[in-house]
Order: structure tokens, then sequence, then C-alpha cells
């Protein structure tokens, strides 16, 4: 596809590309964020870091990552230190950010780094794609940021500012190729990480999906969307038909132990939805409810009237919440964890949320 014709021709005055990047990037220099990923002017980044961040940040926000991004590189600061961690222990550090396949990768790509490139991460985003886990952004995003190629960098908050500054009439999804021609029209040769990360601060401050506040706006005297009045309207997207809804059980186990009271959980295959993660033992999920169908042990089942749903990519999630008191000698695979530590257990949100109403029961 030729890169001019892909960018929809706008009935509003059309942005001029090559004012774009030095008015963007004059903006970064006096109100760039201070992020704990990020070199400070003069500094050279870390690889480490950078690609830390910017996994985290996909799919989640900056104020939920920097309290976790801080956690985690103190407790594994360098690529050895996390290619030698337990995998156990990575995906419970990842508990509450969601996307698990994203921490399995993070464990996968820094194995391969320290074994196969000297702990140190390749520096073009052509060999960055052979690593676990580094699509076309991630693989863009780490070599422009932490080693200042020129890519080209589009996230939700650039597709977002692109669509604006260019007035891009095709609903996305099918507008994404002619967004990532403007973002290749406007990237600057150099600092192409700064101008990427501009795009994201100006996104998530100024150009927001609500009420863009364009009078504050660098761009504004290149941007068509304002110059249209109706800025919010884009990017223009298709509806999106609902999400199916799935159903299924959370069985909440328990017993009197040794040291006080404990529930079972069990260790989700590494395939699949939550893979890998410690939870409460689920029954099969399907299009109606299944009661107690593949209950962990036999039990008198008691249903609680708790509702816990979770909105997946491609469906939603409607668990009902199921207790029971394992008596005497019953076999159940899994481990007994004491209920007063459940917090150190790392369960995924849904699985947190379900054990606070059971524990909530519990309590009376
Ligand atoms: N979102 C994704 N990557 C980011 C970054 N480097 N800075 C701010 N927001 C981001
Ligand atoms: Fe976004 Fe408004 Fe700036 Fe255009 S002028 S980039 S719509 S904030």
């Amino acid at each position: 596809m030729d890169a001019k014709d892909s960018i929809a021709p706008s009935l509003h005055e059309p942005a001029d590309p090559s004012a774009i990047a030095p008015a963007l990037l004059d903006w970064y220099d006096r109100h760039r964020r201070d992020l704990p990923w990020r070199a400070k002017p003069g500094e050279t980044p870390e690889p480490y870091r950078v690609w830390l961040s910017e996994v985290m940040l996909q799919q989640t926000t900056v104020v939920t990552v920097r309290p976790r991004f801080i956690a985690w590189t103190q407790r594994w600061p360098t690529f050895a230190d996390l290619a030698a961690a337990d995998e156990a222990d990575v995906m419970a550090a990842w508990a509450g950010l969601g996307y698990y396949a994203r921490a399995r990768n993070l464990l996968a790509a820094a194995r391969v780094i320290a074994a196969e490139h000297g702990g140190e991460l390749p520096r073009t985003e052509a060999a960055l794609r052979g690593l676990p886990g580094f699509g076309a952004y991630t693989a863009a995003a780490v070599a422009a940021i932490a080693f200042g190629a020129r890519a080209v960098v589009v996230d939700a908050n650039v597709e977002r500012v692109v669509a604006r500054l260019f007035a891009i009439a095709t609903p996305l999804p099918a507008a994404r190729p002619a967004v990532r021609a403007a973002t290749d029209a406007i990237t600057p040769e150099h600092r192409a990480g700064d101008f990427a990360q501009a795009m994201m601060d100006l996104g998530q401050a100024v150009c927001t999906v609500r009420r863009p506040k364009c009078l504050l706006c660098p761009l504004n005297a290149h941007c068509a969307a304002q110059a249209s009045g109706e800025a919010e309207r884009y990017p223009i997207k298709k509806p999106k038909p609902e999400r199916p809804h799935r159903h299924g059980t959370i069985f909440w186990l328990t017993r009197d132990g040794v040291n006080g009271r404990e529930v079972l959980l069990v260790r989700r295959p590494d395939t699949g939805l939550l893979g890998g993660m410690r939870a409460l033992p689920t029954g099969p999920w399907q299009d109606t409810q299944p009661g107690v169908a593949g209950a962990p042990v036999d039990a008198d089942w008691c249903a609680l009237n708790v509702q816990v749903s979770h909105g997946f990519t491609h469906f939603t999630l409607d668990l009902a919440l199921v207790t029971g008191e394992a008596h005497g000698k019953v076999e159940a695979t899994g481990e007994w964890w004491p209920i007063a530590t459940l917090g150190e257990a790392g369960l995924p949100t849904v699985f947190a949320k379900a054990a606070r109403a059971a524990m909530g029961m519990e309590a009376g």
C-alpha cells in the first residue's frame, strides 16, 4: 500500500508532518514525566528497565505499574537475576497485572537473553522480534527507547493522537495501516524513543480519550481533528459486538490444618487462561452454569450467593462460588494454604475477589 494514499485524505487542514516532531519534542523537554524506568536527560537508558516497563505497560496503566515496577526491579534488578528466578515466584509477582502470558514470556526471554545473548538485549527491532513475547510494539518501543533506533511505535495512545492529527476517517481496526503510515511519516530520525514517549505522555495527559485539552496541546496548530471542532470523535471505532458470557464455578474447600484454617489451592495448567498461576480450583467453563461438575473432591458443597465476573479478551467469565469443608482424610490434588497468609499466594484478581467473598462468609 502506498503510504500517502493510506493516510486517509482529510476534509480538514491536513497535518504538516515535518512540524510535528519538533513541536512535540520541545514540549517533552519541558513536560516529560519523571517515571522510574525513564532515563533522565543525559543518562543512558537501561535496556532491562525499558523492556520490563514496556511489557508491564501493555494493558496496564502507569499508575498501577509504577509501584509494581519498583518492587520488581528491587527483587530482580537485571536480566541475570530474573533468568535465575523460579517460575512460580515470577507468576506470583505478576498477580493482579493481568494477561499472565506476559509474565511467562518475560521469564522465557530473560533466560534466552542470559543464555544466548551474553545477558544483553539485541539492539535491532528485527533481532528483538525473535525473543519470546516481543511483538511489533515491544520490539519497536525497546529499539527506540533503549537503543535510539528510528522505529515506528504505535500503542493505543499513539493511535488516538495520530488518528486525530490526521482526522483519519476510516474506523478502527481497519484504520491500523493508515495510522501506522501516518506515525511513520511523523517519526523523526533522531530521538525516536523520546518522540514515542512524548506521544504517550501527550495521549495520557492532553489528548485524552474524553475531552482532549486541545487548548493546551503543543500540536494544536497541526491537528486536523481540532480544526474540525470534533476532536473527541476520533479515532472512529467500529461498534464492537458484546462479549459473550461463559460460566463456571470456583470451589472454596477448607479444613482445619495444624496451624489454623487452610484452603485448597491448585496450579493452573501452563497453557490456557491464567496459565501457570496459583488459583482456587474451578470446574469447566461453559455456556451454561456447570454447578459442581469438576469439583476437586466430593463434599457437601454449599452455594454462596456470590458471583464474580471477570472480563477476558474474548469473553466475560461469570463464576459462582461454592464452599465445602474437608473432613478427615480427603485426597485432593493441590496445596493446602493457610487462609491467614492467602495474600502471599499471588492469586490472580478473579480468585482474589472470590477469596475475599468466601473469607467474609467464613468470618461470619
Ligand atoms: N506506555 C507505554 N510505554 C510508556 C512509556 N514508556 N511511558 C509512558 N507511558 C507508556
Ligand atoms: Fe489531540 Fe487536541 Fe492535540 Fe489534536 S489538538 S493532538 S485532538 S489534544
